[in-house]
């Protein structure tokens, strides 16, 4: 903590971070004895040194419910633990959050639900994270708020603390207006974003999908990146920008860990494992409808249906981590997958080799490394993504250059990794010329392909991302406005230009 702060309150830092989750997990060792442990993911790994160097505190739910934890401190951040009910886990979490928001922004894959009541909920969690954050963030700090699950504390937090420098990062799609516009409370989620000083989202096409929602559903006039933002009576209040800010991985370390001879030899000892087979396809997921995992073992089947692909000469493992497992659809879909691979298996095993290998389990990071390592086709198929981290994780393991990346054009690493096989996984065959392409690619090709990603990984890994969120954060706005250079998501990278903002045009204000 700063000496500044410290002065003033010995409780208060000068970098927030908020998120629904903590950045820790808590582990339960064999005596029973409780300790926390630091959550693996990208997020964490990229704000653990900025909170460290700027006197950091991170707010978010323990993960349990019903249940107060005091403050305390872990690895130099300070973690605010924010209480929910089952209830609120209940309408907040697993209602407004995963069956109203999350299936909405994936261009409802699902039907998104609307409950009242789930919304009452939303705004009230959001309401204590707000409160919970004003009251640590010291004098002029920032903060950063995280997420889908918290749209509304930007504007909760301006009004308690206009001193404040708010950023919001969303690490989902948004939406465009015509599918945006179903949720009721629309006009209150554009409202609470627009109370951040910038709001990132991951491609250039979401930032003016939200674009397009304030102008048609907000009526405020835009001007390029900036949002000239209204009070009721149609006063300026402040200006909000939206730029595209594509997440990353630590690209080092997961080059680092492939490179540890442990890992290589444990790569090795899985195609053991799996017979050997010439060539592994492999899919790695949160087990969640959004990531196309049936449409990919439609393809599969079909390829050894067709003798395209024959069970022993090729493998498919398929990693799908339990995820909202009380929530009723991630249910129905687990359903489907274990019926699918089982019929698939049940049709295409010999006595020595199996199809797909399904694992409905998380893995240490060592372990997915070695997975990526192991294996020679991954099949990334979301139909709708935020960005898709394993798909990088995949490129930056791949130390040997080996391997190809089919990657599906909805997630947002396409973006980034043109030198993948993009495909649009509803084309099942597209989707399997793909495969055989992959599986037949000549080596040369496959590295070719492989390097020029591996480079924009490292290049762009998720310190930049940080760095350069909280750069453009920190800037003045009118300033930014002249910047010409900023204009671009990624800088220095012309294949992230952002789209055009719309013009404003005048449309009826509702409210
Ligand atoms: C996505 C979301 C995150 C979320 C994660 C896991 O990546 O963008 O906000 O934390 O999924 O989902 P869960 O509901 O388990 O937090």
């Amino acid at each position: 903590m700063s000496a500044s702060a410290q002065d003033q309150n010995p409780e208060q830092f000068d970098f927030v971070v908020v998120a629904n989750r903590l950045p820790v997990d808590r582990v339960v060792n064999d005596d029973g004895e409780a300790s926390w442990k630091r959550s693996p993911g990208g997020l964490v790994t990229a704000l653990a040194p900025v909170m460290t160097a700027a006197d950091g505190a991170w707010v978010g739910w323990h993960g349990a419910p019903d249940e107060t934890v005091e403050p305390f401190e872990h690895d130099g951040i300070q973690i605010v633990p924010v209480e929910l009910s089952e209830r609120e886990v209940n309408h907040y979490y697993e209602g407004f959050s995963n069956s109203t928001l999350w299936p909405l922004y994936h261009d409802v894959i699902v039907t998104p639900e609307y409950h009242r009541a789930w919304w009452d909920s939303y705004r009230r969690v959001n309401q204590r994270f707000a409160d919970a954050t004003a009251a640590v963030a010291a004098e002029g700090a920032t903060v950063w708020v995280q997420d889908y699950q918290l749209q509304l504390v930007p504007k909760m937090l301006r009004a308690a603390r206009p001193d404040l420098r708010i950023g919001f990062f969303n690490h989902i799609p948004f939406p465009p207006v015509e599918i945006f516009a179903q949720l009721p409370w629309r006009h209150r989620v554009l409202e609470g974003l627009l109370g951040a000083d910038l709001i990132g989202f991951q491609r250039a096409s979401d930032a003016s999908n939200f674009m397009g929602a304030v102008r048609r559903i907000l009526g405020f006039t835009i001007r390029g990146q900036q949002v000239h933002v209204q009070d009721e009576e149609g006063k300026l209040t402040h200006i909000s920008r939206a730029e595209a800010h594509p997440i990353s991985i630590d690209a080092q370390a997961v080059a680092k860990m492939a490179n540890d001879p442990k890992v290589q030899a444990r790569a090795k000892e899985i195609r053991r494992g799996l017979g050997n087979p010439d060539v592994v396809l492999l899919g790695v997921d949160r087990l969640d409808y959004t990531k196309g995992i049936g449409h990919r073992l439609k393809a599969f089947d079909e390829l050894l249906e067709d003798g395209r692909l024959e069970v022993g000469g090729a493998a498919l493992v398929q990693v799908a981590s339990p995820s909202r497992e009380r929530v009723e659809k991630y249910k129905e879909l687990r359903d489907e997958i274990e019926l699918t691979v089982g019929r698939i298996n049940g049709q295409h095993d010999t006595m020595s080799h199996t199809a797909v290998r399904y694992l409905h389990h998380s893995y240490p990071f060592e372990e997915m490394v070695a997975l990526y390592l192991a294996s020679d086709v991954m099949l990334i198929t979301a139909l709708r993504d935020g960005m898709n981290l394993v798909a990088k994780e995949f490129v930056a393991a791949h130390v040997d250059s080996r391997g190809a990346l089919i990657l599906s054009e909805f997630a947002g690493a396409a973006d980034q990794l043109k030198h993948a096989l993009l495909v649009n996984p509803h084309d099942i065959d597209a989707l399997k010329e793909r495969i055989i392409e992959a599986v037949r690619m000549p080596t040369t090709e496959a590295q070719r392909r492989m390097r020029i990603m591996r480079r924009q990984i490292s290049t762009n890994d998720v310190n930049r991302w940080s760095r350069r969120f909280l750069k453009s954060l920190s800037a003045d706005p009118a300033e930014s406005a002249h910047r010409t250079e900023n204009r671009t998501t990624g800088a220095g990278d012309r294949d992230q230009e952002p789209d055009s903002a719309p013009e404003p045009d005048s449309v009826h204000q509702e409210h």
